[in-house]
């Protein structure tokens, strides 16, 4: 049966301690939205499908929207709002997605930018078969040409295949 209580929830948000007050079968995402107030992370499809609302919990990018806020007390999230510096000076990934021009509608931007500071993060030279791999996240638009050629220029790699859009 469903819990109609609200409990305080101890975690850090990029960097600094928060308490989502909330109750503990809350989505994550919507703790983050709702009770932080921090809208950058984006709610898609709300089944782990689409990963436009990934996080990192502990470092691992997480989706958002379907992880109760009760399973991260204790942990440290990172938002796209914590992935710049505290001065909002941007990091290499995020310049070049600037550069490339990788937004078209942007919904799914912030949830790309995790997913690829992720995988570089694993991953520093990574190839079209890595990204490929990695880069599950869901874009209406059809930006994976520009997310990879991202990914590919502040990794100093270079394409050497088309991806399936350009094919
Ligand atoms: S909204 Fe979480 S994966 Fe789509
Ligand atoms: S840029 Fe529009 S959904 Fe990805």
């Amino acid at each position: 049966m469903r819990g109609n209580w609200v409990v305080a929830i101890e975690a850090m948000v990029n960097g600094k301690p928060v308490s989502f007050d909330v109750e503990p079968d809350t989505p994550l995402l919507w703790a983050i939205r709702e009770g932080l107030g921090m809208t950058g992370t984006k709610f898609g499809c709300g089944i782990a499908a689409c990963g436009a609302c990934s996080v990192y919990v502990d470092g691992e990018i997480t989706r958002s929207c379907s992880v109760p806020v009760s399973d991260v007390a204790g942990k440290s999230i990172t938002t796209i709002e914590g992935l710049s510096g505290p001065d909002g000076t941007l990091t290499a990934l995020q310049a070049a997605w600037v550069e490339h021009q990788v937004p078209q509608c942007g919904y799914c931007q912030s949830g790309q930018i995790m997913a690829a500071a992720a995988l570089l993060a694993a991953t520093p030279k990574p190839t079209d078969a890595d990204i490929d791999a990695a880069m599950t996240n869901i874009c209406r638009c059809g930006t994976y040409p520009r997310i990879r050629a991202a990914i590919h220029a502040v990794a100093g790699t270079t394409a050497t295949t088309p991806t399936a859009a350009q094919a």
